[in-house]
């Protein structure tokens, strides 16, 4: 079947809930993605920030084809699995923090950190259950985390939200204590904000965050669903402003693919969650636990890491070199390999545009594009995706 007859069908099979390029993919290998009549695009937006390990990795295509042939997919939580255990002993070592509880997404995985801060601070004082997030933050789709999130257009539709969640100004500390009461809880922070705009916070203020959480015994909650796992040239964005968090949130990178989300809490945290509290059907399943385990690795190695810092600096050279020449380039913001490139205009035809030249590139908000490739992407492969981005720039603006 054609490409357009498949639209066709998915149209009347899908519920319209996203805006599909008109475009199917259907294999991929390296930083490439093949679509179904074969054209092949440089991928900079490995499923939004998902395919870490770029496709047909030989390793994980190893750790999944090691749990098929063992025959068990998955057995519940009623028992334990060797994969999650590994995969947990590794996250455990690369963050230092003291407990993993599995799930399949990011959005679960905030929904078990609001959980967890409130079960702690209702143990703490009568009624410590509101929580403060960031404006323009994004943690997720369901209903707690929507509450959580600050972006009044994804909350609009599906009021009443929860209530006890509190929006302050992001990077502004100043803005944060005045929403602090007796009643708080947690703060929740993305070390760099994906869906709203790819904007760092800076580590002045992920420094003083820390230090008023600490003064309050508050709860310091960081979502790195989308910045985590290596994609900053740190395993964990948060960790490059030298704080430590109370909990941890991750999806995405974390299987390589393969859906996958966890919460990990500071030893103090260990206990607060028992039998009967929470859990999810699904979570620990050992596919997506053996993906875990195989990407973690990576990241252990330190090479992946190292990697994405020294391709990284080349990719910020090498927009920056377009932002003297594109006066329409407002600004490059990000870290490591999550990158955007803030435009006077709307993107959207800029991404079209692309496609067609053969680049998928992502956007986050109407005038942001958003980079976050596969983490392995190569410095030969980033000068053919900016001779691309030149290409369509200048087509665009002449
Ligand atoms: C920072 C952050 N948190 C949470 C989520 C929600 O993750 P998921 O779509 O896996 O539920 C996202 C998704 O983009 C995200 O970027």
């Amino acid at each position: 079947m054609d490409t357009n007859g498949m639209i066709g069908i998915g149209k009347d099979a899908l519920m319209g809930t996203y805006a599909q390029y008109p475009v199917v993919l259907a294999g991929g290998e390296g930083r490439r993605v093949r679509d179904l009549a074969g054209k092949t695009y440089l991928d900079l937006v490995a499923g939004i920030a998902v395919n870490i390990l770029g496709y047909h990795d030989p390793g994980l295509s190893a750790a999944l084809h090691g749990v098929i042939d063992g025959g068990l997919l998955h057995c519940s939580n009623l028992y334990w699995n060797p994969y999650a255990i590994r995969a947990a002993e590794r996250l455990k070592r690369l963050s230092s923090l003291s407990r993993v509880f599995f799930c399949n997404s990011g959005t679960e995985a905030n929904e078990a950190a609001l959980k967890l801060v409130r079960k702690y601070g209702a143990s703490k004082a009568e009624g410590r259950t509101e929580v403060i997030t960031m404006q323009q933050s994004f943690h997720g789709r369901t209903y707690g985390a929507l509450s959580a999130t600050g972006q009044p257009k994804y909350q609009e539709p599906f009021k009443p939200m929860l209530g006890g969640f509190f929006y302050a100004p992001f990077n502004d500390i100043e803005g944060v204590k005045a929403l602090i009461g007796p009643k708080t809880c947690a703060i929740f922070v993305e070390a760099v904000q994906g869906e709203g705009g790819v904007i760092p916070a800076t580590t002045t203020f992920l420094r003083q965050l820390r230090t008023l959480c600490d003064d309050h015994d508050i709860l310091l909650v960081c979502d790195e669903v989308q910045c985590g796992m290596g994609r900053t040239g740190y395993p964990f964005a948060f960790q490059k402003s030298g704080i430590s968090c109370d909990v941890m949130t991750l999806a995405k990178g974390l299987g390589g693919g393969v859906p996958i989300g966890a919460t990990l809490v500071a030893e103090k945290l260990a206990h607060v969650l028992v039998p009967g509290d929470h859990g999810a059907t699904f979570g620990g399943n050992l596919l997506a636990c053996a993906a875990a385990d195989h990407v973690l690795s990576r990241l252990e190695e330190g090479e992946l890491i190292e990697h994405v810092r020294k391709v990284s600096a080349h990719l910020v050279k090498r927009l920056q070199e377009m932002q003297s020449e594109f006066p329409r380039i407002e600004e490059i913001r990000g870290e490591g390999l999550m990158l955007g490139i803030r435009m006077t205009d709307p993107v959207r035809p800029l991404i079209e545009a692309c496609m067609d030249e053969g680049l998928l590139i992502a956007n986050a908000g109407a005038h942001v594009l958003r980079m976050v490739p596969p983490l392995t992407i190569t410095v030969d492969e980033i000068d053919e995706a900016i001779m691309i981005l030149r290409k369509v720039f200048s087509s665009a603006f002449s």
